[in-house]
Protein backbone atom coordinates (compact mmCIF):
# COMPACT_ATOMS: atom_id res chain seq x y z
CA UNK A 1 0.00 0.00 0.00
CA UNK A 2 1.27 3.16 -0.87
CA UNK A 3 1.18 5.86 1.61
CA UNK A 4 2.24 9.51 2.75
CA UNK A 5 3.85 9.93 5.72
CA UNK A 6 4.12 12.99 6.94
CA UNK A 7 7.00 14.42 9.01
CA UNK A 8 5.82 18.12 9.97
CA UNK A 9 4.42 19.18 12.92
CA UNK A 10 4.51 22.95 12.46
CA UNK A 11 1.28 24.04 11.77
CA UNK A 12 1.37 27.42 13.37
CA UNK A 13 0.13 29.07 9.84
CA UNK A 14 3.62 31.28 9.04
CA UNK A 15 5.45 28.06 9.73
CA UNK A 16 3.41 26.23 7.18
CA UNK A 17 3.82 28.56 4.95
CA UNK A 18 7.26 27.39 5.28
CA UNK A 19 7.35 23.97 4.31
CA UNK A 20 6.20 20.10 5.02
CA UNK A 21 8.03 17.10 4.53
CA UNK A 22 6.47 13.69 3.48
CA UNK A 23 7.25 10.34 3.16
CA UNK A 24 5.71 8.86 -0.08
CA UNK A 25 6.50 4.77 0.13
CA UNK A 26 9.64 4.97 0.80
CA UNK A 27 10.61 8.59 -0.32
CA UNK A 28 10.87 11.40 1.37
CA UNK A 29 9.72 14.24 0.26
CA UNK A 30 9.79 18.49 0.61
CA UNK A 31 6.21 20.27 -0.20
CA UNK A 32 6.12 24.33 0.18
CA UNK A 33 2.48 24.79 -0.03
CA UNK A 34 1.36 27.95 -2.51
CA UNK A 35 -1.46 28.88 -1.07
CA UNK A 36 -4.29 28.67 1.76
CA UNK A 37 -5.67 25.95 0.57
CA UNK A 38 -2.73 23.83 0.06
CA UNK A 39 -1.99 25.25 3.63
CA UNK A 40 -4.97 23.25 5.17
CA UNK A 41 -4.96 20.21 3.21
CA UNK A 42 -1.37 19.94 4.68
CA UNK A 43 -2.60 20.35 8.10
CA UNK A 44 -4.76 18.21 7.74
CA UNK A 45 -2.58 15.67 6.58
CA UNK A 46 -0.49 16.37 9.59
CA UNK A 47 -2.20 16.63 12.52
CA UNK A 48 -5.61 14.88 11.84
CA UNK A 49 -4.73 11.33 10.70
CA UNK A 50 -4.87 8.69 13.58
CA UNK A 51 -2.56 5.82 13.86
CA UNK A 52 0.41 8.26 13.28
CA UNK A 53 -0.24 9.76 9.93
CA UNK A 54 -0.75 7.17 7.13
CA UNK A 55 -2.56 8.32 4.16
CA UNK A 56 -4.11 5.75 1.98
CA UNK A 57 -2.48 6.54 -1.44
CA UNK A 58 -5.84 6.29 -3.31
CA UNK A 59 -7.15 9.75 -0.71
CA UNK A 60 -5.85 11.49 -4.21
CA UNK A 61 -7.26 15.13 -3.07
CA UNK A 62 -4.47 14.82 -0.46
CA UNK A 63 -1.81 13.87 -3.01
CA UNK A 64 0.36 16.87 -4.15
CA UNK A 65 -0.49 17.94 -7.20
CA UNK A 66 1.15 19.51 -10.00
CA UNK A 67 0.42 22.57 -8.30
CA UNK A 68 2.92 21.86 -5.59
CA UNK A 69 6.07 22.23 -5.90
CA UNK A 70 7.86 19.61 -4.57
CA UNK A 71 11.85 17.64 -4.30
CA UNK A 72 12.42 14.48 -3.33
CA UNK A 73 14.52 14.61 -0.12
CA UNK A 74 15.30 11.08 0.20
CA UNK A 75 14.73 8.68 -2.16
CA UNK A 76 14.74 5.72 -0.45
CA UNK A 77 13.81 6.82 3.24
CA UNK A 78 13.26 3.05 4.06
CA UNK A 79 16.69 1.54 3.56
CA UNK A 80 17.73 4.72 5.34
CA UNK A 81 15.97 3.39 8.75
CA UNK A 82 16.57 -0.19 8.40
CA UNK A 83 20.61 1.12 8.29
CA UNK A 84 19.89 2.94 11.55
CA UNK A 85 18.33 0.32 13.10
CA UNK A 86 21.07 -2.39 12.69
CA UNK A 87 23.65 -4.05 14.86
CA UNK A 88 22.13 -2.66 17.79
CA UNK A 89 23.60 -4.86 20.61
CA UNK A 90 26.41 -6.29 18.66
CA UNK A 91 28.55 -3.89 20.09
CA UNK A 92 29.72 -4.27 23.82
CA UNK A 93 27.91 -1.83 25.45
CA UNK A 94 31.02 -0.30 26.68
CA UNK A 95 32.90 0.61 23.65
CA UNK A 96 33.13 3.57 21.78
CA UNK A 97 31.35 2.50 19.15
CA UNK A 98 27.93 1.78 21.36
CA UNK A 99 27.89 5.28 21.34
CA UNK A 100 27.54 5.84 17.94
CA UNK A 101 24.72 4.09 17.41
CA UNK A 102 20.76 4.39 18.02
CA UNK A 103 19.55 1.83 20.60
CA UNK A 104 16.47 0.20 22.05
CA UNK A 105 14.94 1.07 24.54
CA UNK A 106 15.79 -2.27 26.29
CA UNK A 107 19.54 -2.05 25.58
CA UNK A 108 19.21 1.77 27.47
CA UNK A 109 17.96 0.72 30.31
CA UNK A 110 20.67 -1.97 30.48
CA UNK A 111 22.95 0.42 29.81
CA UNK A 112 21.77 2.56 32.29
CA UNK A 113 21.96 -0.35 35.10
CA UNK A 114 25.65 -1.17 33.90
CA UNK A 115 26.70 2.55 33.84
CA UNK A 116 25.57 2.74 37.78
CA UNK A 117 27.05 -0.53 38.34
CA UNK A 118 30.79 0.63 37.03
CA UNK A 119 30.71 3.75 38.75
CA UNK A 120 29.25 3.22 42.08
CA UNK A 121 30.69 6.38 43.69
CA UNK A 122 30.40 8.70 41.03
CA UNK A 123 26.74 7.61 39.52
CA UNK A 124 23.39 7.09 40.90
CA UNK A 125 19.87 5.79 39.17
CA UNK A 126 16.85 7.60 40.97
CA UNK A 127 13.04 6.10 39.39
CA UNK A 128 11.18 9.57 39.09
CA UNK A 129 8.02 8.15 37.58
CA UNK A 130 6.81 5.34 34.97
CA UNK A 131 5.28 6.20 31.64
CA UNK A 132 1.48 5.36 30.71
CA UNK A 133 2.47 2.19 29.79
CA UNK A 134 4.45 1.48 32.99
CA UNK A 135 7.77 1.85 32.05
CA UNK A 136 10.30 3.45 34.53
CA UNK A 137 11.46 6.88 34.24
CA UNK A 138 15.26 6.52 35.42
CA UNK A 139 17.35 9.99 36.07
CA UNK A 140 20.80 9.49 36.40
CA UNK A 141 22.91 11.46 38.72
CA UNK A 142 26.28 12.52 38.01
CA UNK A 143 28.45 14.02 41.71
CA UNK A 144 32.02 13.98 41.71
CA UNK A 145 32.32 14.97 44.86
CA UNK A 146 30.71 15.91 47.84
CA UNK A 147 31.22 19.17 48.48
CA UNK A 148 28.27 20.64 50.11
CA UNK A 149 25.34 22.78 49.03
CA UNK A 150 26.30 22.30 45.27
CA UNK A 151 24.57 23.19 42.38
CA UNK A 152 22.98 21.26 39.68
CA UNK A 153 21.96 21.05 36.11
CA UNK A 154 19.35 19.22 34.35
CA UNK A 155 18.99 17.58 31.19
CA UNK A 156 16.18 15.95 29.31
CA UNK A 157 16.19 13.86 25.89
CA UNK A 158 13.91 12.23 24.30
CA UNK A 159 10.45 14.06 25.08
CA UNK A 160 9.76 13.63 21.68
CA UNK A 161 9.88 10.30 20.06
CA UNK A 162 11.12 10.09 16.95
CA UNK A 163 14.28 12.70 17.96
CA UNK A 164 16.65 9.65 18.38
CA UNK A 165 19.80 11.91 18.44
CA UNK A 166 18.57 13.56 21.61
CA UNK A 167 18.50 10.02 23.39
CA UNK A 168 21.99 9.66 21.72
CA UNK A 169 23.28 12.64 23.37
CA UNK A 170 21.80 11.82 26.87
CA UNK A 171 24.07 9.06 26.59
CA UNK A 172 26.98 11.07 24.83
CA UNK A 173 27.34 13.29 27.93
CA UNK A 174 27.17 10.69 30.63
CA UNK A 175 30.05 8.87 28.65
CA UNK A 176 32.19 12.11 27.93
CA UNK A 177 31.83 13.12 31.54
CA UNK A 178 32.59 10.31 33.32
CA UNK A 179 35.44 9.25 30.64
CA UNK A 180 36.91 13.03 30.44
CA UNK A 181 36.62 13.80 34.26
CA UNK A 182 39.67 15.51 35.62
CA UNK A 183 41.43 15.24 31.74
CA UNK A 184 39.52 17.28 29.91
CA UNK A 185 39.58 20.51 31.68
CA UNK A 186 36.37 22.08 30.90
CA UNK A 187 33.97 18.84 31.96
CA UNK A 188 35.87 18.47 35.24
CA UNK A 189 35.29 22.45 36.44
CA UNK A 190 31.65 22.10 35.37
CA UNK A 191 31.58 18.52 37.30
CA UNK A 192 33.47 19.76 40.30
CA UNK A 193 31.35 22.61 40.75
CA UNK A 194 27.67 21.10 39.52
CA UNK A 195 25.81 18.07 39.91
CA UNK A 196 23.88 16.55 36.56
CA UNK A 197 20.37 14.97 36.38
CA UNK A 198 19.75 13.28 32.99
CA UNK A 199 16.82 11.86 31.86
CA UNK A 200 17.87 10.12 28.66
CA UNK A 201 14.37 8.77 27.28
CA UNK A 202 11.71 10.95 28.57
CA UNK A 203 9.10 9.22 26.63
CA UNK A 204 9.70 6.00 26.56
CA UNK A 205 6.67 4.34 25.28
CA UNK A 206 6.71 6.52 22.09
CA UNK A 207 10.39 5.84 21.94
CA UNK A 208 9.96 2.12 21.85
CA UNK A 209 6.71 2.52 19.72
CA UNK A 210 9.59 4.04 16.99
CA UNK A 211 11.86 1.09 17.00
CA UNK A 212 8.80 -1.10 16.70
CA UNK A 213 6.07 0.85 14.66
CA UNK A 214 5.90 3.76 13.56
CA UNK A 215 9.70 5.53 12.91
CA UNK A 216 7.85 8.83 13.02
CA UNK A 217 5.82 8.61 16.15
CA UNK A 218 6.54 12.13 18.12
CA UNK A 219 3.63 12.34 21.27
CA UNK A 220 3.44 9.88 23.84
CA UNK A 221 1.72 6.46 24.29
CA UNK A 222 -0.87 7.66 25.75
CA UNK A 223 -5.18 6.16 25.64
CA UNK A 224 -7.70 9.22 25.22
CA UNK A 225 -10.86 8.95 26.84
CA UNK A 226 -12.62 11.01 24.38
CA UNK A 227 -10.97 9.70 20.92
CA UNK A 228 -9.55 6.84 19.60
CA UNK A 229 -6.39 8.70 19.12
CA UNK A 230 -3.28 8.05 21.13
CA UNK A 231 -0.63 10.12 22.62
CA UNK A 232 0.30 14.03 24.27
CA UNK A 233 2.72 16.18 22.94
CA UNK A 234 4.36 16.67 26.39
CA UNK A 235 5.73 19.38 25.21
CA UNK A 236 2.60 21.22 25.18
CA UNK A 237 1.58 19.43 28.69
CA UNK A 238 3.72 21.62 31.00
CA UNK A 239 1.83 24.56 32.77
CA UNK A 240 2.83 27.59 30.79
CA UNK A 241 0.06 28.98 29.16
CA UNK A 242 -0.89 25.61 28.85
CA UNK A 243 -2.58 24.81 25.33
CA UNK A 244 -3.14 28.43 24.11
CA UNK A 245 -1.02 29.14 21.16
CA UNK A 246 0.65 26.44 19.18
CA UNK A 247 -0.85 23.21 20.49
CA UNK A 248 -4.25 21.52 20.28
CA UNK A 249 -6.83 19.83 22.11
CA UNK A 250 -7.66 17.69 19.75
CA UNK A 251 -6.20 14.24 20.56
CA UNK A 252 -5.42 13.24 17.14
CA UNK A 253 -3.28 16.07 16.36
CA UNK A 254 0.40 16.09 16.67
CA UNK A 255 0.15 19.00 18.89
CA UNK A 256 -2.21 17.69 21.43
CA UNK A 257 -1.80 19.04 24.75
CA UNK A 258 -3.37 16.40 26.47
CA UNK A 259 -6.95 17.25 29.24
CA UNK A 260 -5.15 19.25 32.03
CA UNK A 261 -1.28 20.57 32.67
CA UNK A 262 0.78 17.63 33.79
CA UNK A 263 -2.09 15.09 32.74
CA UNK A 264 1.03 12.74 31.21
CA UNK A 265 2.96 10.52 33.76
CA UNK A 266 6.18 11.69 32.29
CA UNK A 267 5.33 15.39 32.19
CA UNK A 268 4.45 15.03 35.75
CA UNK A 269 7.19 13.26 36.85
CA UNK A 270 9.63 15.70 35.49
CA UNK A 271 7.81 18.83 36.87
CA UNK A 272 7.46 16.44 40.52
CA UNK A 273 11.20 16.06 40.34
CA UNK A 274 12.34 19.89 39.79
CA UNK A 275 10.00 21.09 42.09
CA UNK A 276 11.79 19.26 44.52
CA UNK A 277 15.08 20.36 43.44
CA UNK A 278 14.55 23.68 42.49
CA UNK A 279 16.79 25.86 44.87
CA UNK A 280 19.60 23.63 43.64
CA UNK A 281 19.32 23.36 40.13
CA UNK A 282 20.62 26.21 38.14
CA UNK A 283 20.35 24.91 34.58
CA UNK A 284 18.08 23.24 32.50
CA UNK A 285 18.75 22.11 28.92
CA UNK A 286 15.88 20.18 26.66
CA UNK A 287 17.31 18.22 23.55
CA UNK A 288 15.59 18.13 20.62
CA UNK A 289 16.32 17.97 17.13
CA UNK A 290 16.06 18.75 14.31
CA UNK A 291 16.91 22.28 12.86
CA UNK A 292 20.33 23.86 14.60
CA UNK A 293 18.88 25.84 17.00
CA UNK A 294 19.51 26.91 20.81
CA UNK A 295 16.55 28.47 22.06
CA UNK A 296 15.38 29.78 25.52
CA UNK A 297 12.20 31.15 27.14
CA UNK A 298 9.80 32.47 26.12
CA UNK A 299 8.30 30.33 23.52
CA UNK A 300 4.58 30.59 24.80
CA UNK A 301 4.48 34.29 24.41
CA UNK A 302 6.51 36.95 22.45
CA UNK A 303 7.09 38.66 25.58
CA UNK A 304 10.97 38.65 26.39
CA UNK A 305 12.17 36.58 29.66
CA UNK A 306 13.62 38.98 32.35
CA UNK A 307 17.20 37.74 31.81
CA UNK A 308 16.44 37.79 27.76
CA UNK A 309 19.63 39.50 27.03
CA UNK A 310 21.84 37.85 28.85
CA UNK A 311 20.15 34.17 27.72
CA UNK A 312 20.82 35.76 23.93
CA UNK A 313 24.33 36.30 24.83
CA UNK A 314 25.02 32.76 26.64
CA UNK A 315 23.35 31.10 23.34
CA UNK A 316 25.04 33.71 21.08
CA UNK A 317 28.84 32.74 22.33
CA UNK A 318 27.23 28.78 22.22
CA UNK A 319 26.66 29.18 18.77
CA UNK A 320 30.02 31.11 18.20
CA UNK A 321 32.09 28.25 19.24
CA UNK A 322 30.03 25.53 17.50
CA UNK A 323 30.77 27.83 14.29
CA UNK A 324 34.26 27.80 15.19
CA UNK A 325 35.31 24.07 15.92
CA UNK A 326 32.41 22.35 13.71
CA UNK A 327 31.98 25.03 11.18
CA UNK A 328 28.11 24.84 11.67
CA UNK A 329 25.19 27.29 11.94
CA UNK A 330 23.02 27.27 14.65
CA UNK A 331 20.08 29.87 14.97
CA UNK A 332 19.48 31.28 18.76
CA UNK A 333 17.36 33.41 20.06
CA UNK A 334 14.17 33.25 22.52
CA UNK A 335 11.97 30.87 21.09
CA UNK A 336 8.79 32.48 20.11
CA UNK A 337 11.04 34.39 17.67
CA UNK A 338 13.14 31.93 16.11
CA UNK A 339 11.18 28.49 15.81
CA UNK A 340 7.57 29.04 16.35
CA UNK A 341 5.00 30.30 19.21
CA UNK A 342 4.19 27.16 21.28
CA UNK A 343 2.66 26.91 24.77
CA UNK A 344 3.06 23.99 27.52
CA UNK A 345 6.61 23.59 27.01
CA UNK A 346 8.95 22.18 29.53
CA UNK A 347 11.35 25.06 29.27
CA UNK A 348 9.43 27.89 29.77
CA UNK A 349 7.84 26.18 32.77
CA UNK A 350 11.10 25.22 34.17
CA UNK A 351 11.98 29.20 33.90
CA UNK A 352 9.22 30.24 35.29
CA UNK A 353 9.49 28.03 38.34
CA UNK A 354 13.00 30.04 38.97
CA UNK A 355 15.25 27.74 36.43
CA UNK A 356 16.68 31.17 34.98
CA UNK A 357 18.90 29.42 32.57
CA UNK A 358 16.71 27.40 30.40
CA UNK A 359 17.63 25.60 27.11
CA UNK A 360 16.21 24.16 24.23
CA UNK A 361 18.53 22.67 22.06
CA UNK A 362 17.45 21.43 18.40
CA UNK A 363 20.44 19.05 17.60
CA UNK A 364 21.41 18.19 13.91
CA UNK A 365 20.10 18.69 10.78
CA UNK A 366 18.45 21.40 9.46
CA UNK A 367 16.54 19.34 6.87
CA UNK A 368 18.29 16.87 4.85
CA UNK A 369 17.61 13.76 6.73
CA UNK A 370 15.46 15.49 9.51
CA UNK A 371 14.58 12.82 12.08
CA UNK A 372 16.32 10.46 10.01
CA UNK A 373 19.65 11.81 11.11
CA UNK A 374 22.25 8.40 10.11
CA UNK A 375 24.36 7.02 12.67
CA UNK A 376 27.01 8.09 11.29
CA UNK A 377 26.52 11.83 12.29
CA UNK A 378 26.13 11.00 15.84
CA UNK A 379 29.47 12.13 17.17
CA UNK A 380 29.37 15.61 15.36
CA UNK A 381 25.69 16.18 16.25
CA UNK A 382 26.58 15.52 19.61
CA UNK A 383 29.59 17.35 20.29
CA UNK A 384 28.34 20.18 18.74
CA UNK A 385 25.25 20.37 21.38
CA UNK A 386 28.24 18.95 24.50
CA UNK A 387 30.06 22.16 23.21
CA UNK A 388 26.89 24.57 23.73
CA UNK A 389 26.04 23.04 27.00
CA UNK A 390 29.68 23.36 27.87
CA UNK A 391 29.83 27.13 26.98
CA UNK A 392 26.67 28.04 28.36
CA UNK A 393 27.53 26.26 31.72
CA UNK A 394 30.70 27.29 32.11
CA UNK A 395 29.48 30.90 31.90
CA UNK A 396 27.04 30.06 34.12
CA UNK A 397 29.12 28.75 36.78
CA UNK A 398 31.70 32.07 36.53
CA UNK A 399 28.45 34.62 36.81
CA UNK A 400 26.82 32.27 40.00
CA UNK A 401 29.45 31.10 42.15
CA UNK A 402 32.30 31.99 43.95
CA UNK A 403 35.41 30.39 42.95
CA UNK A 404 36.49 27.16 44.33
CA UNK A 405 39.84 25.75 44.75
CA UNK A 406 42.36 26.55 47.60
CA UNK A 407 41.81 29.89 49.18
CA UNK A 408 44.36 32.41 48.72
CA UNK A 409 47.16 32.45 50.43
CA UNK A 410 47.83 36.22 52.11
N1 LIG B 1 10.52 21.69 18.48
C1 LIG B 1 10.23 21.94 19.87
C2 LIG B 1 8.76 21.66 20.13
O1 LIG B 1 7.94 21.84 19.29
C3 LIG B 1 10.60 23.34 20.23
C4 LIG B 1 10.49 23.62 21.66
C5 LIG B 1 10.74 25.06 21.98
N2 LIG B 1 10.19 25.37 23.25
C6 LIG B 1 8.87 25.44 23.50
N3 LIG B 1 8.50 25.70 24.73
N4 LIG B 1 7.96 25.33 22.56
O2 LIG B 1 8.41 21.22 21.19
ZN1 LIG C 1 11.11 17.82 19.71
Amino acid sequence: MKTFLVFSFMFNFNTLLRTTECIETDQVLSITPKTQEQVDILKNVSTQRPYGNLLPSNSSKRRPRSTYSFLVLLPNANELIEMQMRNDSSDPRGSTTFYERYHTLDDIYFWLNRTQQDNPSTVKLILIGSSSEKQPLYVLKLSLNDRPNKKAMWIDCGIHAREWISTAFCLWFVRHSLLFYSQNPDITHILDNMDVYILPVMNPDGYKYTWTTNRMWRKNRAVSKSSSCIGVDLNRNFDAEWCTVGASDDPCSEIYCGTFPESEPESQAVAKFLRRHKDSVQLYFSVHSYSQMLLFPYSCTLDEADNHNELLELAQHAAQKIRRFYRNTYKYGAGAKTIYLASGGSDDWAYNLGIKYSFTFELQDSGRYGFLLPPSYIPQACNEALTALKTITLKVIEKTQAPTGPPPAD
